[in-house]
């Protein structure tokens, strides 16, 4: 039976994020989610009657091997996500995946590998930016030509959610990054919204704000980058900042400035400090978490590539894993799986 005609049977690994997937895949006509699992039994007995059409497991296997099921989200902890990514794929799912696709160099490139082995399968993340209508509106500016030729991009992922690390379970983890799990979100929507590549990359990394608690990693981390066309970047990933959770983005071109600030958008398009800035309109963030979900499915059912490719998956954590190198050992050249 062809794709377009039968309803894809979806299922959904971790209930945490992986719960707002479900109006995600429900937004999309073609498809319905049919099983739920997640580890904690607790939640597996309370969710069970909020969807009782579904059904609720605690083994991921349950999901991963079943031939019925066509797409997985994985919504798991960052740990898990390599290993379930790998079963799924073994098994012919079609995956969508919470970012970071895994946590290690040589298990990206194992996934690689194994997708290269089965073409016809998606791959999707949920670099869930792109979905921002103010930063969708920038990304026309710049492709209008507005700012001019870029020469400068800063974008700070400013967490504000210091607990998430000093008590939740990123902080129990062997390894945890905050580049993988928050900084790819920057870098994505900077390689986006310039089409140009991060060609070099030099970080430092500190613990000073977590420090004395469970958390064991950098919690801050602040590098500068090269892109290909010469345009020079920079980004702190900032897990300690006393602030709510924003994302700071300043844009330079020649012929204009943005910056998102905690007060809106503005964009400048003058030097004279008596003409104001223009506010920008569209709403930031402006995304519920299932966003990029139902465009997804429609790339499953088109048989092409979906709005966050397998290739723009690689690119985005390609350039972490150097930057996490980097921290190490000084100015570091990207090298892209
Ligand atoms: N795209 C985004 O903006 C975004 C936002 C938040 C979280 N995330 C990602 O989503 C993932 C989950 O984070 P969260 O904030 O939802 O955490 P959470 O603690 O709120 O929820 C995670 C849930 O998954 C379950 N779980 C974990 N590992 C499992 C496994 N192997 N099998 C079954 N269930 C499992 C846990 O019991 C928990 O209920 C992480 O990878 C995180 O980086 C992405």
């Amino acid at each position: 039976m062809s794709l377009q005609t039968k309803q894809l049977r979806i299922g959904i690994i971790g209930l945490g994020v992986g719960e707002a997937h479900i109006a995600g895949y429900h937004a999309h006509p073609d498809c319905r989610v049919v099983a739920l699992c997640d580890q904690d039994a607790e939640k597996c007995r309370r969710l069970e009657s909020v969807y009782p059409d579904m059904t609720l497991s605690q083994q991921d296997s349950d999901i991963l091997t079943d031939p019925e099921i066509d797409i997985v989200s994985i919504a798991s902890y960052d740990d898990d996500h390599y290993q379930q990514i790998v079963t799924a794929l073994e098994h012919d799912k079609h995956i969508f995946v919470e970012k970071p696709l895994c946590l290690k160099r040589e298990h990206a490139a194992h996934i690689r590998e194994l997708l290269n082995q089965k073409p016809q399968l998606k791959i999707s993340s949920n670099l869930i930016l792109r979905k921002c209508p103010r930063f969708i509106e920038l990304r026309n500016k710049i492709q209008h030509r507005e700012f001019g030729e870029l020469f400068s991009i800063e974008g700070d992922y400013n967490y504000g959610r210091l607990h998430k690390v000093t008590e939740g379970w990123r902080g129990k983890l062997d390894f945890y990054s905050i580049v993988l799990g928050g900084g790819v979100h920057i870098i994505d929507l900077m390689q986006w919204l310039t089409e140009d590549d991060i060609v070099e990359v030099f970080a430092y990394g500190n613990q000073i704000a977590s420090r004395g608690s469970q958390f064991r990693f950098n919690d801050l981390v602040t590098c500068v980058f090269k892109f290909k066309s010469g345009m020079v970047g920079k980004m702190s990933v900032n897990f300690g900042c006393v602030q709510p959770h924003h994302h700071n983005l300043n844009i330079y071109g020649t012929k204009a400035t943005f910056t998102n600030q905690m007060q809106g958008g503005y964009l400048y398009t003058s030097r004279d400090a008596s003409v104001e800035p223009r506010l920008m309109e569209q709403p930031y963030p402006g995304v519920h978490k299932g966003d990029l979900i139902r465009e997804f499915v429609q790339a499953v059912i088109d048989d092409r590539e979906p709005a966050v490719s397998r290739e723009e998956i690689f690119r985005a954590i390609s350039v972490c894993f150097a930057i996490d190198e980097s921290i190490h050992r000084g100015p570091t050249k990207v090298d892209y799986i």
